[in-house]
């Protein structure tokens, strides 16, 4: 059985004043039976880790380097995250695949350096509009699968987030089928590459305008395992939400 994960993206949003957020959170959701994650950013890393200390709430990066250390000015590496007392990293967030121009091979160099720190990883894949209506998601998801993921993964170090490029912020959902047939494909890739047990254990998200009032119908759809949320984990009743919904499905 695989444990669903509500996991929360803060993106470029954030300051020591909206900890308080995550206090009502976890005074929120004390027990939940999904995992709950945040991922804030870099700056609140260590306070947020301490803060969550003996809650159900764990703390992620949104993305690393792959370099463990080095002349790389502005950069945080996978280690530093992991000191700071995060325990996952999202990498090759569409938003860090285009204002950075991160690469498949960048992503894959990151997801590598953050499973060496000890850090499970969410790797995001997802194509644009124009990709969708060009009828070359598959190929796309594909690619970026066998691009950015690297070899050495275990069911429980690697998370999938599916997040088509034009639902993230703008209140567009895919319909359940997409995400269906899109989350079916997914899990076939990673059965083909790394076996039925490794394939079968890694958790699939679906990330995109998820919000409490579509969650229901979203973690009903086949191999969805959850969500990574970026607007509506800002707020501890909208995330609450959405972790209620998981916990029901
Ligand atoms: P959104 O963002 O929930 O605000 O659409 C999702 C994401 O980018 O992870």
């Amino acid at each position: 059985m695989r444990v669903k994960l509500a996991a929360g993206n803060w993106k470029m949003n954030g300051l020591s004043a909206d900890l308080a957020e995550i206090d009502a959170l976890a005074a929120a959701h004390p027990d939940p039976r999904s995992e709950v994650l945040i991922c804030p950013p870099a700056t609140l890393v260590a306070a947020m880790a301490a803060r969550t200390d003996g809650t159900a709430i764990a703390v992620g990066g949104q993305s690393c380097h792959p370099a463990a250390s080095g002349a790389h000015t502005g950069d945080v590496s996978a280690a530093m995250l992991a000191d700071a007392g995060a325990t996952y990293v999202i990498v090759g967030h569409s938003e860090r695949r285009a204002d950075h121009g991160e690469s498949d091979d960048d992503v894959r160099a990151q997801a590598r350096a953050a499973l060496e720190a000890g850090l499970k990883v969410i790797v995001c894949v997802g194509e644009t509009e124009a990709q969708r209506d060009a009828s070359n998601t598959l190929d796309i998801i594909s690619g970026q699968l066998a691009g950015s993921v690297p070899d050495l993964v275990t069911g429980e170090s690697l998370v999938i987030a599916y997040e088509p490029v034009w639902a993230i912020g703008t209140g567009r959902t895919p319909t359940t089928d997409q995400i269906g047939e899109v989350h079916d494909f997914i899990r076939a890739r990673l059965e083909a590459r790394f076996g039925t047990g490794v394939g079968r254990s890694v958790r699939i998200l679906y990330g995109g305008s998820v919000k409490p009032g579509n969650a229901t119908e979203i973690f009903a759809v086949s191999n969805v395992d959850g969500a990574l949320v970026g607007g509506a984990s800002l707020k501890a009743s909208d995330f609450g939400g959405i972790i209620a919904a998981l916990d029901a499905a």
